[in-house]
């Protein structure tokens, strides 16, 4: 089981989480992938300044396009 969380914290929000956590939502649906992936949003985790932060399996990742965020998940 793969676990996505999406900083919901308002600066990672406002900054580009909310359209990413629309791109998950959307990618898992078309794709299946509810079975396999857990998407789950986050508190504040305090590392605002290089967010917008996505963690993937608990790796950070900040700033990711949809590019990158496809490429992590088709090689998991
Ligand atoms: S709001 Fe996302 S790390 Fe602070």
């Amino acid at each position: 089981m793969t676990v996505i969380k999406v900083c919901l914290g308002s600066s990672c929000y406002v900054r580009g989480n909310d359209k990413t956590l629309n791109f998950l939502e959307n990618y898992i649906q078309k794709n299946n992938k509810n079975i396999s992936i857990e998407l789950v949003g986050c508190r504040c985790t305090n590392l605002c300044e290089g967010g917008p932060n996505i963690f993937i399996n608990e790796k950070k990742y900040s700033h990711p396009s949809e590019d990158e965020i496809i490429s992590v998940l088709e090689a998991l």
